[in-house]
């Protein structure tokens, strides 16, 4: 079965697993074909995915767009998950040729629209646990498309990805083909810097390019990723793994405070994170 919601631009449908692969510890990349071409997918989007037939866990679950190509009209599209409760356990068992209930695109995705001359030269994307996963095809369209960012101004992508440890690291490879400039922290030392990935930010910004940071991963690596870029007064966006319930904008389950402007001046509203985000001003966010 497939429905299409034209006013969104949202599919909704079955997808089928061409493969679901382990590429490190308790992380796995699931592959999904679609027998029809998706709505144009922006980096940062997100899918719900749900077991068909399964009431246990009840819900769908959000998980970033990994990667994504339309070939004769037939779409793959992939995501990267870590095990971490009922629906990831389940997803992980699950064998090439199962069905799965997918809808897809959601949410808004970073901003990539800007002319080039108006991006910043300088794209750093912090990332802790499996915070990587929205990273790529933006990467990708930064860094690869004819009309690019680095294309037309010069402009570099830099990726500061932190784990508990390094059989944790997924998809570093990936990043490092595309000539991301990869740096690795681990919460043991196992790999790259011994400590906080936060800490890197420090020594990959240049004063003298215009910068900005893009951050998935926990709360608090989000927070202080935000301080430092507050500190330097550079642009922030955080992509935000609020739990979801529909996805789509209707039950309010994922709202965030969010500060807006108001006839009051400035005061605290909210924004759900499954339309309105992931992908939020941080400035604009409590932490
Ligand atoms: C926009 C978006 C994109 C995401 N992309 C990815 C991705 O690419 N890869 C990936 O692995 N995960 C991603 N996540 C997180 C993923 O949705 C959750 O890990 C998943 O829903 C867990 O489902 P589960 O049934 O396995 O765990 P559950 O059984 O639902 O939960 C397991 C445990 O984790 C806790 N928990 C679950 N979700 C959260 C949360 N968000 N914050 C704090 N605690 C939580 C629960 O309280 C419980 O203790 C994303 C989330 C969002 C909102
Ligand atoms: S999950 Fe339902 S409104 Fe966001």
């Amino acid at each position: 079965m497939t429905d299409f919601c034209a006013e969104k631009s949202v599919w909704y449908g079955t997808s089928r697993v061409v493969e679901n692969c382990r590429v490190a510890d308790e992380t796995y990349r699931l592959s999904l074909k679609i027998h029809e071409p998706l709505p144009e997918i922006r980096p940062g989007q997100f899918v719900m995915l749900r077991l068909p037939n399964h009431t246990d866990p009840l819900l769908g679950r959000p998980l970033a767009i990994y990667r994504v190509e339309t070939n004769a009209g037939v779409s793959l599209l992939e995501v990267v998950y870590i095990v971490v409760g009922r629906m990831t356990a389940k997803l992980a068992a699950v064998s090439p040729g199962t069905k799965l209930s997918l809808w897809a695109p959601l949410g808004n995705g970073f901003s990539t629209l800007a002319a080039p001359e108006k991006m910043p030269n300088h794209t750093i994307m912090v990332a802790g646990g499996i915070g990587q996963t929205p990273f790529f095809m933006l990467a990708e369209s930064l860094l690869c498309k004819p009309q690019s960012h680095s294309q037309q101004n010069g402009g570099r992508c830099t990726l500061l990805y932190g784990a508990k440890t390094k059989a944790r690291l997924a998809c570093v490879d990936d990043f490092q083909r595309l000539l991301v400039d990869v740096h690795i922290a681990t919460d043991d030392g196992s790999q790259g810097y011994h400590g906080r990935v936060t800490d890197l930010i420090a020594d990959v910004c240049k004063p003298s390019e215009s910068t900005q940071i893009l951050c998935c991963g926990p709360k608090p690596m989000l927070r202080s990723a935000f301080n430092v870029a507050k500190t330097r007064q550079l642009p922030c966006y955080v992509s935000l793994e609020t739990p979801m319930s529909c996805g789509l904008g209707i039950c309010y389950g994922c709202v965030v405070p969010y500060r807006v402007e108001s006839d009051m001046g400035e005061v605290w509203d909210y924004r759900r994170t499954c339309t309105d985000g992931p992908v939020f001003d941080a400035y604009r966010l409590r932490w």
